[in-house]
């Protein structure tokens, strides 16, 4: 095995994002664009040297091709061994699980989540630290740093790894051991989770649909639900990973899951349905004729995680990302426990459930997890959630509404202007908040701003501070809008406008977010003009 190594210059705009490095596949298959990356994170963290890394994906488009490059890149950087999903496959959960039970020096996982894959649209690579969880913002800037003097990288000249079945091999004195990527992750389920409940469940005739949306997750529900827990055959549809998701948005959403939104509001809907991303750490929920928001599910779980053996003994805390809704934090106060609120991406949850601070968190953007991994965890939830049903005997619909009963209803939606002009973006968000200081006290769209600020986090535990995380307007009367960037996006900018208001009267809940929204709709607009300045007629999409 000849080590190469190859002259390089800096590339512009690795600088890595809410969630590592997302760009159009294209540009991460141009010459050396992912080899300087992989070097990069190489150098950011330390250089790899003795090192053992985890490496997967979701199995989007290149993953395979770019799994080959990192191999030869980690052994040619004095690697001591990469452990790798059969089919360099595996689910982010899992890879965070994988890195934590092994005691690795982290790992790389191949994933743009839940943006669409193929050669027309996204790829992406993430680094994980020792945790299992994302690099966090100062390990994300090391790396960024390392791309912007790079000026070679190291690559062995060998074969493709033969990766199509667990076992073992060698890349000069690199060992790779090649694993089933579903057999740790289900083990650790079935320890968090009653099991025997569940197939009870299931043996008693109750139905569900999980749509894995042609993604990573696939394997991972078929072998649990379907295999391990007795769920009908074909409860999982969409069970097969493809390099394109065939076709569509691996984001379970009700815009881009909406044949699964339609039967479960359909007459003969099963009594779950449930689906989950490209990389298998978002997740949706559904009962028979109802939608959960990401916010409700975190606050419903919040509240019954007891019933699960994981959690019977109580949650340590709670945490929500600044734009989820404050549907947890009604919870939390009434259990007496802490609810801490971080800026929006996984990374800020680390330290707290480090620390023991906090058991469960989660963001408005179906996402959900707790201290089993570091990452938050699609079918986690959905285990969750059946486990909460067989224990109460409860459906999805009755618990939701004694909820809403007992702690009020967060209406909540997010509103995603995609594609938005990045200068013009910017420029609004520049303006608002030089905005901030006056707007409260004035009258927008028919509400009066209580107050306008701009949310920064100092980290209880490290101790670290991160500003300009989004821009808060809170309304007379108990509205809430949240104005960020996405830091996910590939193409111009997603200004995503985040909703909320609390209704506490019982006779007062209606069915319709967007009408309980709408005069906070209407301020939002009214304060930061989004339509106007983007010359869009409304969002793109909202969930
Ligand atoms: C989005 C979500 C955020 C999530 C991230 C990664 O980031 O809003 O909650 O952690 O994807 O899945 P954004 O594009 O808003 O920066
Ligand atoms: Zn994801």
């Amino acid at each position: 095995m000849e080590i190469l190594e190859i002259e390089t210059r800096p590339i512009e705009g690795q600088k890595p994002g809410t969630s590592g490095l997302r760009k159009k596949t294209h540009v991460f298959m141009s010459p050396h664009y992912l080899e300087n990356y992989v070097q990069s994170i190489f150098d950011g963290i330390g250089g790899v040297g003795g090192k053992v890394l985890v490496l997967g994906g979701d199995g989007r488009y290149f993953n395979a091709q770019a799994a080959q490059v990192i191999l030869r890149m980690a052994a040619a950087n004095g690697a001591a061994k990469v452990i790798v999903g059969v089919g360099a496959l595996m689910s982010t959960p899992a890879a965070s699980h994988l890195i934590r039970k092994r005691g690795t020096d982290g790992g790389l996982i191949l994933s743009a989540s839940h943006n669409p894959g193929g050669p027309e649209e996204d790829f992406g690579l993430k680094y994980n630290m020792p945790n299992g969880g994302p690099a966090t913002e100062g390990v994300s800037d090391r790396i960024h740093a390392a791309t912007q003097t790079l000026t070679r990288y190291k690559i062995a000249e060998t074969a493709d790894v033969d990766l199509s079945a667990p076992g073992q091999a060698r890349l000069g004195r690199m060992e790779i051991e090649i694993v089933d990527p579903v057999e740790d992750y289900a083990a650790l389920m079935e320890e968090l989770f009653d099991f025997d409940a569940l197939e009870a469940l299931f043996k008693g005739g109750f139905s569900m649909v999980f749509d894995a949306m042609h993604a990573v997750t696939g394997p991972y529900a078929k072998a649990i639900l379907e295999g391990r827990l007795g769920a009908a055959p074909g409860t999982v549809i969409n069970a097969e990973p493809k390099p394109d998701f065939g076709g569509g948005h691996p984001d379970p959403n009700p815009i881009w899951a909406k044949p699964l939104v339609d039967r479960m509001m359909s007459e003969d809907a099963p009594d779950f349905g449930a689906a989950s991303d490209g990389d298998g750490d978002r997740n949706m929920i559904l009962g028979k004729g109802i939608y959960i928001t990401p916010s409700d599910s975190l606050a419903v779980l919040a509240a019954n995680a007891h019933l699960a053996p994981a959690y019977e003994g109580g949650l340590k805390g709670v945490a929500r990302s600044m734009p989820t809704s404050a549907a947890v934090d009604r919870v939390a106060e009434a259990m007496g426990i802490s609810c801490y609120e971080t800026p929006t991406g996984w990374k800020f949850f680390g330290n707290l459930l480090d620390a023991g601070r906090a058991t469960l968190c989660g963001e408005e953007s179906a996402g959900t997890g707790s201290d089993h991994v570091r990452e938050k965890d699609g079918l986690w939830a959905v285990l969750l959630w059946l486990n909460i049903l067989a224990a109460s005997g409860k459906s999805v619909a009755e618990l939701m509404e004694a909820h809403w009963q007992r702690y009020g209803r967060n209406y909540y939606s997010r509103h995603d202007y995609e594609d938005v002009d990045a200068g013009v973006a910017g420029e609004m968000v520049e303006e608002l908040r030089e905005q901030l200081g006056t707007l409260p006290g004035q009258k927008v769209g028919g509400l009066t701003v209580e107050s306008a600020e701009e949310f920064a986090y100092d980290d209880p535990v490290d101790g670290s501070r991160s500003e300009r995380q989004g821009l808060i307007f809170g309304f007379e009367g108990g509205g809430r809008a949240v104005i960020r960037l996405s830091g996910t996006g590939t193409v111009g900018a997603t200004i995503r406008l985040y909703l909320e208001r609390l209704e506490t009267d019982p006779a007062k809940l209606g069915d319709d977010p967007q009408e309980a929204l709408a005069p906070v709709i209407a301020a939002a607009e009214a304060l930061a003009g989004i339509k106007a300045r983007s010359g869009r007629d409304g969002p793109n999409v909202i969930t």
